[in-house]
């Protein structure tokens, strides 16, 4: 191993040395690599993912990128210990009525929200009919071509019939409503740290006096089940009913991702199970991410959650149907996504657009704040499996479309992206190269 690795990726470290396709995790000098020195980075290798395992023989190999990582990445894992300040809930600072909000949220004038200039203009976000798209019941044709479409064009568009129970969503919000309403103390036996997310929160990035964002939320992880800390998160109000609700909408939702994958790769060409194997099968993960976003008395100052594309691979996102925020890039405009009722909102993450190369957009988004309303949505978050290595997918590299991005795990770049906090599109670009 080189120095200055940290203390990364235990379980992949454990692992033996050479894996199956006999390039296991060993630093290789990296002398003969074309890409040594792209950004000034060095690489080290890591375990290439099952679809790269998988390939023909013959298939173009002048791409080595898999297979590598840029070492500058890799941060120890002590700098995400504890936030560098003492995090109030807004919903705390909401209930106490005040009529201004404190320096800490008001955003630069650049980044402030226009609350009135944004409704989209009859540019309206695709409208996906799944009815079909599980059991060929229906030509479900029209249907594929439209989310083909929609994840080069928007990054995002909703989906009606999509085959979740309404009662089961609507429990859901139900059981996180009232997590909400409990009392200060007892959420705040939850508090999270910026090492894994998990329980109740109110910041992302740990950058000492980050201006922040106008929410609060609970994550937790869902899958794999092998997550060690997994027992540990959930809260035990609103009783048993919460964790048994959540994983019963998670387990819906995980498969409605899952069909949405097997689209997504045959929009790519690929074989239909091919996205579900580069995220690693059976170790694809999963989170839920419940935002609350109280009541704002200065909405045009702040955001409740910043501009980011979302770091993970899909997600499908459970709006509230009363209360608007949701904003999306769309040509350089921000548009304001106007939830279709029993609908969810479906976007692109960043290892997406990763392995399709750039064909599938992970685009930006943000959240406005409102003065009127508090909002609660749920975003449920379909990623890799941690330790997989994802890059380009080498079927659809030529000379002529080269890698646009390096390989790099999901763990890797998740903490990347917790560390700088939301940062836009800002995130892929600085890892793009070219
Ligand atoms: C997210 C997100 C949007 C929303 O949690 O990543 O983008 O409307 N949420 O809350
Ligand atoms: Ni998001």
């Amino acid at each position: 191993m080189r120095d200055g690795l940290g203390n990364l990726g235990t379980r992949r470290r454990n692992q033996s040395v050479e894996d199956e396709s006999g390039v296991g995790e060993r630093d290789t000098g990296m002398d003969s690599n074309s890409w040594e020195g792209w950004k000034g980075l060095q690489y080290r290798q890591v375990r290439l993912p099952p679809h790269a395992i998988k390939a023909e023989p013959g298939a173009s190999s002048s791409h080595h990128l898999e297979t590598l990582i840029p070492v500058q990445l890799t941060f120890a894992m002590d700098d995400l210990r504890q936030w560098p300040d003492p995090v109030v809930p807004v919903q705390s600072l909401s209930d106490g009525g005040l009529t201004g909000i404190p320096e800490k949220y008001v955003k630069p004038p650049s980044d402030r929200p226009s609350l009135e200039a944004n409704l989209d203009p009859g540019l309206t976000m695709p409208v996906v009919d799944l009815r079909g798209i599980y059991d060929g019941s229906v030509d479900s044709r029209a249907a594929m071509v439209a989310i083909w479409d929609a994840c080069k064009e928007w990054g995002f568009f909703q989906v009606i019939n999509h085959g979740v129970r309404q009662d089961l969503v609507e429990e859901m919000k139900g059981v996180w409503r009232e997590f909400f309403r409990r009392p200060s103390d007892e959420k705040q036996g939850y508090a999270n740290s910026p090492a894994t997310y998990e329980g109740y929160g109110s910041r992302v990035g740990v950058e000492k006096g980050a201006v922040l964002d106008w929410g609060d939320y609970y994550f937790l992880h869902l899958l794999p089940r092998s997550i060690e800390s997994h027992d540990r998160h959930w809260p035990a109000r609103p009783s048993t009913l919460s964790r048994n609700v959540t994983e019963e909408y998670g387990g819906e939702v995980f498969k409605l991702c899952g069909a949405l994958l097997r689209v997504l790769s045959m929009g790519l060409g690929l074989d239909e199970e091919y996205l579900r194997r580069a995220f690693g099968g059976d170790g694809t993960a999963a989170c839920v991410r419940v935002n609350l976003y109280p009541k704002c008395p200065q909405p045009e100052l702040t955001l409740g959650l910043s501009p980011h594309s979302d770091p993970g691979g899909l997600t499908v996102l459970l709006a509230d149907d009363h209360v608007e925020g949701l904003q999306v890039r769309k040509d350089g405009a921000w548009l304001t996504v106007r939830p279709v009722p029993g609908a969810f909102i479906v976007n692109v993450g960043d290892q997406l657009e990763v392995i399709s190369n750039g064909i599938y957009k992970s685009v930006d988004h943000r959240v406005i704040a409102s003065s009127k309303d508090e909002r609660l949505s749920i975003a449920f978050f379909y990623n890799p499996e941690g330790d997989v290595a994802i890059g380009p997918a080498r079927e659809l590299l030529t000379p002529q479309l080269p890698p646009l991005y390096p390989c790099i795990t999901f763990n890797e770049y998740r903490l990347y992206v917790r560390k700088r906090g939301p940062s836009g599109k800002s995130q892929m670009k600085s890892l793009k190269l070219y």
